[in-house]
């Protein structure tokens, strides 16, 4: 981390109405709800978390400090599923120390980067080592030729620019008023709560206040009735969306630019997981006539490209997108990537530029394997109704998945199978469900 990512971390923790927050690739360490998934089946539910790893345990000190707490901290939701799914798990694997249990639940990558890729980034990190080769601080929004890479690989038609594209973390203020599609990935609530946009959660009906939960079940398609949600200022928009898996598609796409425009509201859409995408659902909302003027995309090398350790992802900000005074988002945009982010890592953006060379976009064609394993999975998965089904599943088959009110209430009901898994495992917890439910 730079020492003004440093800085920037800081002030999120200490009180203050006017900070700004991280989402994307950059949420932090802690907010891994890494994964592209598919719903599956009713669940009791454990409880709301979106932490993975554990806290640093806590110190009674006799001394204090003066600063304040960054007030929103306090009202997260405690970090209670993951380690408890981590402690069901320990607790099944002692009472069945033969099993073979496979993981499905916070999902990872798994298949090792292509050498191409990795030898891109090794021969960047010797080149650091030469006179000629060194180079210090980059362009805070990335280095041109792979923004150029980026524009031209995934945005060629729809007419967005080099200049349009930030390899960097997206950055929003405080006072707006955000939307999420109900279940959603956990980092948009969670980053809109740290920046002190949201009331308090409330229990009763397991939402923060002032957020607008759009629900989305497999009765509407998973995709929310646009009639029932009231005016927001940003809405979060993942498709294809973690945790359903569902793909908006162009019509059901066009209703949101549609929607945005008539409330004048800025969609942040999250393209994370575009390229899993097989049928003509678009890739990019920038397919949508009119989205430039209402959207932004943020979008990451993580899972097309196994670089959920290496690091890197990029957010577009057309220049067509303006605040209510007129503004350029993206001047705010950029000011704010020069004094908080600094720009990526050298060596990853060198990774990134040979995934998008000839030989690295043949190589991914990997993503077929994918594609055909979340087809498999999702064809074993039926729809009965159970009482506990993450409990039925692990006890029955040794498969750990992730309950569903991890990712909202709209997720409760549901629990969620990571389509990340070596391929043997997806195919053998595949056939493990088959047996048990049919
Ligand atoms: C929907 C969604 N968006 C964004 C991300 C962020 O990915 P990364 O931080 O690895 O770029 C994830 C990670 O799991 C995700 O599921």
């Amino acid at each position: 981390m730079s020492l003004t990512a440093a800085i920037q971390s800081v002030s999120a923790l200490v009180s203050s109405a006017k900070s700004s927050s991280f989402l994307g690739q950059g949420v932090g360490p802690e907010t891994r709800f890494t994964s592209f998934s598919m719903p599956l089946l009713p669940s009791r539910k454990l409880s709301i978390c979106k932490c993975v790893s554990a806290a640093p345990p806590t110190e009674q000190t006799a001394h204090k400090t003066k600063v304040a707490r960054n007030a929103n901290m306090a009202k997260l939701q405690a970090g209670y599923l993951f380690p408890e799914i981590a402690r069901r798990r320990s607790a099944h694997i002692s009472k069945y120390p033969d099993a073979k249990v496979i993981s499905l639940g916070i999902g990872d990558t798994t298949e090792p980067i292509p050498e191409v890729i990795t030898s891109a980034m090794a021969l960047r990190a010797k080149e650091l080592s030469t006179f000629e080769g060194y180079s210090g601080y980059g362009a805070e929004q990335g280095e041109k030729k792979l923004r150029a890479a980026i524009a031209s690989t995934y945005y060629k038609d729809v007419g967005i620019e080099e200049n349009d594209i930030f390899v960097s973390y997206l950055l929003f203020g405080a006072n707006v008023k955000i939307a999420v599609q109900d279940p959603s990935y956990p980092a948009y609530v969670d980053s809109s709560v740290i920046m002190g946009q949201t009331g308090l959660y409330q229990k009763d009906v397991e939402k923060f206040g002032n957020i607008e939960y759009m629900r989305c079940t497999p009765d509407n398609g998973f995709f929310p009735d646009l009639s029932n949600v009231s005016e927001t200022d940003v809405i979060y928009f993942c498709s294809p969306n973690n945790p359903t898996g569902s793909a908006a598609s162009r019509d059901q796409l066009t209703k949101l630019v549609n929607f945005a425009r008539a409330n004048g509201s800025i969609i942040v859409y999250d393209s994370a997981y575009s390229m899993y995408i097989s049928d003509d659902s678009p890739r990019s909302i920038f397919e949508i006539p009119g989205a430039k003027e209402v959207a932004i995309e943020t979008s990451s090398f993580s899972k097309f490209a196994g670089f959920t350790g290496v690091r890197l992802g990029w957010t577009v900000v057309p220049k067509e997108l303006v605040f209510s005074d007129g503004f350029p988002v993206a001047r705010d945009f950029n000011r704010i990537v020069c004094t908080c982010f600094n720009g990526a890592s050298n060596i990853a953006q060198a990774g990134g530029l040979a995934c998008l060379s000839e030989e690295g976009l043949k190589l991914y064609g990997l993503q077929r394997v994918r594609r055909t394993e979340r087809a498999v999975c999702v064809g074993a998965l039926p729809g009965q109704e159970l009482v506990d089904v993450f409990a039925e599943i692990l006890e029955k088959t040794h498969l750990v998945t992730t309950p569903g009110s991890g990712f909202g209430p709209g997720g409760e009901g549901f629990v969620r199978v990571s389509a990340f898994g070596h391929r043997e495992n997806v195919l053998e917890a595949c056939r493990r469900l088959k047996q048990l439910y049919q």
